[in-house]
């Protein structure tokens, strides 16, 4: 399937189911992605064309599809401390003044997890936290809409060039285990206060239980406007009064919930839950 073989009443039509199963908004002329993307996925169905794929995937049977189709659309980018400032807030401000409210436990999500890197970055901030004295605990939850997002990252195994990807030597040979060729394993006690699991931002966010503080970086900028408003809202009904939110470098909540108030700290800004 080349871009310009793709009739615009199929694009169109699977923009809609894209917005409606993930959030994702295209756009205008983002042919040549959905091309590019599911081009594998559509010769190896043996289907003709877009058209095909929205009518299978509205069939009862379009399920198994349906997540390929989302796996292949979404955007899995991410890194080991990804931008630097979330965690340094979090282990000069955050974490001090959770123990300093009595906390024992904090309860951690990171939201749109990808391969896991970002929750484990939270699990390791915790753990120099508490070499310089220290004495709270977290449980970090790390969700994704990807299935296979969340199985490599509770396998929490990664070739060598991906587990360099933002990490000093210091925190490489800190807080991983070489395993044999090229791949490094994060270590048990960083991984043991991590888990993952399976959960679409449009869905219900019943079972997650309370959060502390949750990150929720580089997805929002993938949505419209009503998921990102609804998405905002749902987050700050699983928030403690007084947690805090964290998003991408690029994102802001402006506009979009009364629930927050701007934070500014260190020369950046984040969110608090009213
Ligand atoms: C660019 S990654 C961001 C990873 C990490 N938060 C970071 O900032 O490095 C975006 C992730 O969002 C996930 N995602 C996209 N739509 C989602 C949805 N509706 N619900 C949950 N996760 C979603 C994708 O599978 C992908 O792993």
């Amino acid at each position: 399937m080349s871009a310009v073989s793709i009739r615009n009443e199929d694009y169109q039509a699977f923009s809609r189911f894209l917005e409606r199963s993930c959030g994702i908004v295209l756009g205008d002329n983002k042919q040549y992605l959905v091309a590019s993307r599911l081009g594998p996925l559509l010769d190896e169905q043996g289907m003709a064309g877009l058209g095909q794929l929205v009518q299978a995937l509205e069939s009862p049977s379009g399920r198994d599809l349906k997540g390929r189709v989302i796996e292949a659309m979404t955007t899995n980018e991410t890194q080991w401390f990804r931008d630097t400032y979330p965690f340094e807030v979090l282990r000069k401000h955050i974490l001090p003044e959770l123990e300093r409210q009595g906390v024992r436990t904090a309860r951690i999500w990171s939201a749109a997890s990808s391969s896991g890197q970002e929750a484990y970055s939270i699990s390791m901030t915790l753990e120099e936290y508490k070499a310089q004295g220290g004495r709270l605990e977290a449980e970090i939850v790390g969700t994704d809409i990807s299935p296979a997002m969340v199985q490599q990252a509770t396998a929490a195994r990664y070739r060598a060039n991906v587990a360099r990807r933002g990490l000093s030597v210091e925190r490489q040979q800190r807080f991983f285990d070489s395993i044999g060729e090229n791949t490094w394993e994060v270590k048990p006690h960083v991984r043991r206060r991590v888990s993952f699991k399976v959960h679409n931002l449009l869905e219900s966010y019943a079972g997650l239980g309370k959060f502390d503080l949750v990150f929720c970086r580089n997805v929002l900028i993938y949505f419209g406007w009503e998921s990102r408003k609804d998405i905002i809202e749902r987050m700050a009904s699983v928030m403690k009064p007084g947690a805090y939110l964290i998003v991408g470098a690029s994102e802001s909540l402006a506009r979009h919930s009364e629930e927050f108030e701007l934070v500014r700290l260190d020369g950046g800004v984040i969110y608090r839950r009213r």
